[in-house]
C-alpha cells in the first residue's frame, strides 16, 4: 500500500514558521473532541492528524468527549451530538444549510474556548475540515472565526478520461492513469491522496473512466490487442472493482459515477437492440441499475457521449437525445442517481459552431427531471480561447452542466504552463441574458440542484501528477471554482502558490503573476489573438497530436483566403450569432463591436481591415503572435529568476519545461505568421516575417 513517491501538491503542511502564530494554532487546537461514527469523520481524524503534524508538529490529542480540563480546544461533529455545539448554535442555522455546507466559529462553551467545524452532512466535515487546515496554511487568524459556507454549484465532478484495463488517458499528459482495473479491487495508497487532493476542494464527484466508452475510438498501435474497455466496468463482475474505487473516495464524500456506453444493453446484454424505446431494453438498464445500486449504494449515476464521434446513440434508432436520455433517467430514479448527457454532438450543419444548439435547444423541456445536459464551455472544443455556447442561454427548463477542460488538449498539454483559471472566471462571469441582463453561466448553473459544473481531469502517474508541476494550480482552480464562483482569479492563484511553495514574498508574487498572466501568452502565439482557433496538427489516426501547429490543416475553421481571414458566423453568415440572446447577437453581427478577441470568429474580414487603433488585421495577427512568445520568454526568465528560493528539484522540472515552451511558442508563431503572410501576401511593418 506505500507508496509515497509523489508530490503532495497544494496539501504540503509544512511546519507553520511564525513562532506566534504557530503558539496560538497549538493552543487552541491540540486537543480536539472528534465526533465518531461515519467513514467520513476517519478521514477527518487522519487529515487532522497529518494535517498538524506537519503544520504544527504534533498530531492532536483526540477526544471522545470534551476534555474539562483544557481550556481550549477543536470541536469537530453534527450539532446533535456534541454539546459544545448544540449549546452554543443554533441547529437550524446548521440543518439549513445546504447539504454540503459547514460552519467554523469560535464560541465560548461554559469555561472553554472552543473552535467548533460543524455541518449538516458528514461530506461537510470534511469540507470544514480542510477548509481549517487551509486557514492554518495560509497562516491565516484563527482567533475569531466566524465561517459559513455553502457551494455555489451542488454538483462539482471529474470526469476522467482514462481507459480503464490499458491505463492510457485520452489527452492526458501526465503518464498513465492511476486507475488500476487489472489489480482493482486492491486499493492504492494513490487513491487516498487523490481523494485527499480532492476533497480538500470540495469535489463531490468523480468519473473514473473515459466517455468513449468503446475502446479503441482513435486506436494506436498498441490498441490492436487490447479489446477490454470502459464499457466493460457495467460487467457484473467489474462491479465489485468500481465499488472498491467508490469505497476509498465515499470517505472523503466523493460519489463515483460511471461513463456508459448506449449500445450496452447489446454489447453486455446479448439484447438485439439499444433502442430506447423498446421495453426489453428499457427492462435491461433498470435491472442494471438496480445491480449496480445492491453493489454501489451512493452510486452518482452515468455519463453518456452518444452519437458523437463514433460512439453509439439513440440516433441509431431515430430517437432523440432526450428520448435517448431518459430511458437510463428513469432507471437510475428510483436509487436517486443522475444521467450526465453530453450535448458534444455533430449535426449536418457546415458549421461546428452552430451544431451542439441546433440538436439541443429544440427539445429543451424534453429531459427527465434526474437529466442534466453537459455543455462544453464553448462551441467548438477547449480551445484556447472560444466565446460561451449559446447553449447555456436557450434552455431554461432543462438541467444544465458546464464541462471544462482541466487537461490542456489545445493549450500546450502537459509542457506549457498555461494556467486556466481566467478563462474559466471569463466563462462564468459571461453573461447570457437567459433571464435578462445579469444571468451570467455561473448563475445559470447555480440556479438549481441538478446542476453543477464537471471538469475534465488532468492528473496521471507521474510523480508531480500534472505533467508539469505549474499545472497543479488547474486542478486546485477548479475545485475552487466549482465550489464558489465568486472568487477571484487572483485569490485561489495565491491561495495556490503559498500551499505549495510556502509564503516567500517574492515567490508568491512571482508565480503569482506568471500563472495569470499565461493564459494571454498562449492565446497570442496558439492564435494570433483575434478570435481564430483551431489551427493544430491533428495527425494520423493513431497518432493524434493536437500540440503543433498546422494551420493549413483545418481550413474552415480559419477562413483564411487570398481576400481576407476569418469565418462569417453572423446571423446573415452561419448563424452562430443568432444564437443567442437578443443584445449578444447584435453585440457579435458588426464588427464595430464585436470584441476584437473574438473578431474572427464571427466574421470573415479583409486582411487589411482596419481596427479601432490603425492597425490592420493582418498587422495585428503579426503582432499579437510575437508578443505572445516575447512574454513566454519573460515568464521564463522570471521563473529561472526563482533559482535556489524553489527547491531544486520542482525549481529544474519546471525550468525544463520552459525551455521547451518557449521553443514550441517560437514554432507557432512561425508557422502562424507564414501562413497569414502566405493568404495575405501583406509583409509584415517590422519585418519579421520572411516574405
Ligand atoms: C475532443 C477531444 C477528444 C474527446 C472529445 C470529447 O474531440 O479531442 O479526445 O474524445 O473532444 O469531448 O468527447
Amino acid at each position: 500500500m506505500f507508496e509515497t513517491n509523489y508530490d503532495d501538491c497544494w496539501l504540503r503542511y509544512e511546519r507553520v514558521d511564525d513562532d506566534e502564530l504557530r503558539t496560538s494554532y497549538r493552543q487552541r487546537l491540540s486537543h480536539a473532541y472528534v465526533s465518531e461514527g461515519a467513514p467520513e469523520l476517519g478521514a477527518v481524524r487522519a487529515e487532522l492528524g497529518r494535517g498538524f503534524e506537519g503544520l504544527l508538529g504534533r498530531e492532536p490529542h483526540l477526544w471522545q468527549h470534551p476534555p474539562r480540563s483544557i481550556e481550549r480546544f477543536l470541536v469537530i461533529g453534527h450539532p446533535e451530538e456534541m454539546r459544545p455545539i448544540s449549546e452554543t448554535i443554533d441547529p437550524d442555522e446548521i440543518w439549513t444549510l445546504a447539504e454540503d455546507g459547514y460552519v467554523i466559529r469560535t464560541v465560548e462553551w461554559e469555561e472553554h474556548e472552543c473552535t467548533v467545524v460543524t455541518a449538516p452532512s458528514d461530506r461537510g466535515l470534511v469540507y470544514g475540515t480542510f477548509h481549517l487546515l487551509r486557514l492554518l496554511a495560509l497562516g491565516e487568524p484563527i482567533d475569531d472565526l466566524d465561517i459559513v459556507e455553502e457551494p455555489a454549484n451542488n454538483s462539482r465532478i471529474l470526469n476522467h478520461w482514462d481507459n480503464p484495463f490499458r491505463r492510457s488517458v485520452e489527452r492526458g499528459y501526465a503518464g498513465q492513469s492511476i486507475f488500476d482495473w487489472e489489480r482493482l479491487p486492491d486499493l492504492r495508497e494513490r487513491y487516498v491522496d487523490y481523494a485527499r487532493l480532492l476533497a480538500s476542494l470540495g469535489i463531490n464527484g468523480i468519473v473514473p473512466n473515459n466517455v468513449n466508452t468503446g475502446i479503441p475510438s482513435r486506436p494506436t498501435a498498441n490498441d490492436a490487442v487490447a479489446e477490454r474497455a470502459g464499457w466493460q466496468l457495467l460487467e457484473s463482475e467489474n462491479l465489485e472493482k468500481v465499488e472498491a474505487l467508490a469505497s476509498v473516495f465515499r470517505r472523503y464524500g466523493i460519489r463515483t459515477y460511471l461513463s456508459v456506453n448506449y449500445a450496452a444493453p447489446i454489447r453486455l446484454g446479448g439484447l438485439e437492440t439499444a433502442d430506447p424505446l423498446d421495453p426489453e431494453v428499457q427492462q435491461w438498464w433498470q435491472d442494471k441499475a438496480d445491480e449496480v445500486y445492491d453493489v454501489i449504494p451512493d452510486f452518482g449515476g452515468f455519463l453518456v457521449k452518444a452519437d458523437s464521434e463514433g460512439q453509439p446513440g439513440p440516433y441509431d434508432y431515430d430517437r432523440s437525445h432526450a428520448e435517448g436520455a431518459n430511458v437510463l433517467a428513469e432507471a437510475l430514479e428510483p436509487h436517486g442517481g443522475r444521467v450526465w448527457w453530453r450535448a458534444f454532438v455533430y449535426s449536418e450543419h457546415d458549421d461546428r459552431a452552430v451544431q451542439a444548439y441546433e440538436t439541443f435547444e429544440p427539445i429543451d423541456g424534453e429531459f427527465h427531471e434526474n437529466v442534466t445536459v453537459q455543455i462544453k464551455n464553448g462551441p467548438i472544443d477547449f480551445q484556447q480561447r472560444e466565446p460561451i455556447s449559446t447553449l447555456f442561454g436557450a434552455m431554461p427548463e432543462t438541467d444544465l452542466g458546464c464541462e471544462l477542460q482541466l487537461t490542456g488538449e489545445y493549450t500546450g498539454q502537459g509542457v506549457h504552463a498555461t494556467y486556466h483559471v481566467p478563462m474559466w472566471k471569463e466563462i462564468l462571469e459571461f453573461d447570457t441574458y437567459a433571464d435578462g441582463e445579469g444571468t451570467p453561466v455561473k448563475d445559470v448553473l447555480a440556479d438549481r440542484e441538478g446542476q453543477g459544473i464537471a471538469g475534465v481531469g488532468i492528473v496521471g502517474e507521474d510523480p508531480n501528477w500534472t505533467g508539469n508541476y505549474l499545472l497543479q494550480s488547474n486542478l486546485y482552480g477548479f475545485g475552487r471554482l466549482c465550489w464558489d464562483p465568486d472568487l477571484t482569479a487572483e485569490e485561489i492563484t495565491d491561495e495556490w502558490v503559498r500551499q505549495t511553495f510556502g509564503h516567500d514574498e517574492t515567490v508568491v508574487e512571482t508565480v503569482s503573476d506568471m500563472l495569470l498572466e499565461s493564459w494571454d501568452a498562449c492565446i497570442d502565439y496558439h492564435t494570433g489573438g483575434l478570435g481564430l482557433m483551431h489551427m493544430m496538427y491533428n495527425g494520423e489516426a493513431a497518432l493524434e497530436n493536437h500540440y503543433d501547429p498546422a494551420p493549413e490543416e483545418w481550413p474552415e475553421y480559419v477562413g483564411a483566403t487570398g481576400d481576407g481571414i476569418g469565418v462569417d458566423r453572423t446571423s446573415s453568415g452561419s448563424g452562430y450569432a443568432a444564437q443567442y440572446r437578443a443584445p449578444l447577437t447584435d453585440l457579435y453581427d458588426d464588427p464595430e463591436t464585436c470584441p476584437e478577441e473574438l473578431l474572427l470568429f464571427f466574421h470573415h474580414l479583409p486582411w487589411e481591415y482596419e481596427l479601432p487603433d490603425g492597425t490592420t488585421v493582418v498587422q495585428r495577427l503579426y503582432d499579437n503572435c510575437f508578443d505572445g512568445v516575447e512574454a513566454v520568454r519573460e515568464l521564463r526568465a522570471r521563473w529561472n529568476g526563482l533559482e535556489g528560493r524553489v527547491d531544486d528539484r520542482r525549481y529544474r522540472h519546471v525550468a525544463e519545461r520552459f525551455d521547451e515552451h518557449v521553443v514550441q511558442a517560437e514554432r507557432w508563431r512561425d508557422a502562424l505568421c507564414a501562413y497569414f503572410y502566405d493568404h495575405s501576401t501583406v509583409a509584415d511593418e517590422n519585418g519579421r516575417v520572411p516574405r
